[in-house]
């Protein structure tokens, strides 16, 4: 029986409204900036540098708020990922996505009021929000601020290490963000989780032996 759970707090909504826009003005300007040619102007240099930074700055508070609401709030222990059978609730997940969706299978893992992500949507926002994240920030804000950057590390520039990592976390989180809206579109409806994350409210569908007993 599905019915519909308030899910998604406030604070959460907005931190991911701001997030989300800012992750993609970004990638749009990091894109820019990356593969600059005077012919093919995607936004003026000047003007990307400009946008990139001041949102980097924005991003990184506003990753400094998702940080303490989720760490004081009932919402972190959405992300607690016990590691015991971890490995076999990933398998049982991805096989779902693979196939057993397409044979109408039913979830392994459905949503309840206690869980609101399934184990494969978890660990990526685990990886997205405690490495990806932080390490996307920390690296900009060395290429912002380049005198706090170490000169070299084993002989190699601190400069290139950091604009490295921030490419390639940039490169992670971008394709997090395309998986994520897919997986966003496996819901109760197409768009059901979409109106969650504006909402509040998420659709469970509990079956009350099955949940205890997956997690
Ligand atoms: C246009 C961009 C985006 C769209 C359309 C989108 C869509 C959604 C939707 C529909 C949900 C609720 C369903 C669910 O729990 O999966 C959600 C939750 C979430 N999204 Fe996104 N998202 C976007 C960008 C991002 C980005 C860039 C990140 C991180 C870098 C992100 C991280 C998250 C997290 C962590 C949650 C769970 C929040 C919570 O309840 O604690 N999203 N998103």
């Amino acid at each position: 029986m599905a019915k519909l759970s308030y899910h998604y707090p406030l604070s959460i909504r907005i931190w991911h409204a701001i997030n989300a826009l800012c992750i993609l003005l970004l990638i749009l300007t990091g894109i820019s900036m990356y593969y600059v040619d005077p012919d093919r102007i995607l936004i003026e240099f000047s003007w990307a540098v400009k946008i990139h930074n001041v949102t980097g700055v924005i991003l990184s508070f506003s990753y400094l708020f998702f940080l303490i609401a989720n760490a004081v709030s009932k919402n972190r222990k959405y992300y607690k990922m016990p590691l015991k059978g971890l490995m076999n609730r990933l398998v049982k997940q991805s096989g779902y996505y693979a196939f057993g969706m397409f044979k109408g299978e039913k979830k392994p893992f459905p949503l309840t009021e206690e869980r609101k992500f399934n184990p494969l949507q978890k660990l990526f926002y685990v990886l997205a929000m405690y490495v990806g994240v932080p390490l996307v920030i920390i690296s900009g804000l060395g290429l912002l601020f380049p005198e706090s950057v170490i000169k070299a590390l084993f002989g190699v520039s601190g400069i290139l290490i950091t604009d490295v990592l921030h490419v390639a976390m940039g490169f992670f989180i971008s394709l997090f963000l395309v998986i994520h809206i897919y997986v966003s579109t496996i819901g109760h409806t197409k768009s059901a989780n979409f109106i969650a994350i504006i909402s509040g409210y998420g659709w469970i569908e509990e079956t009350e032996n099955e949940t205890k007993s997956e997690e």
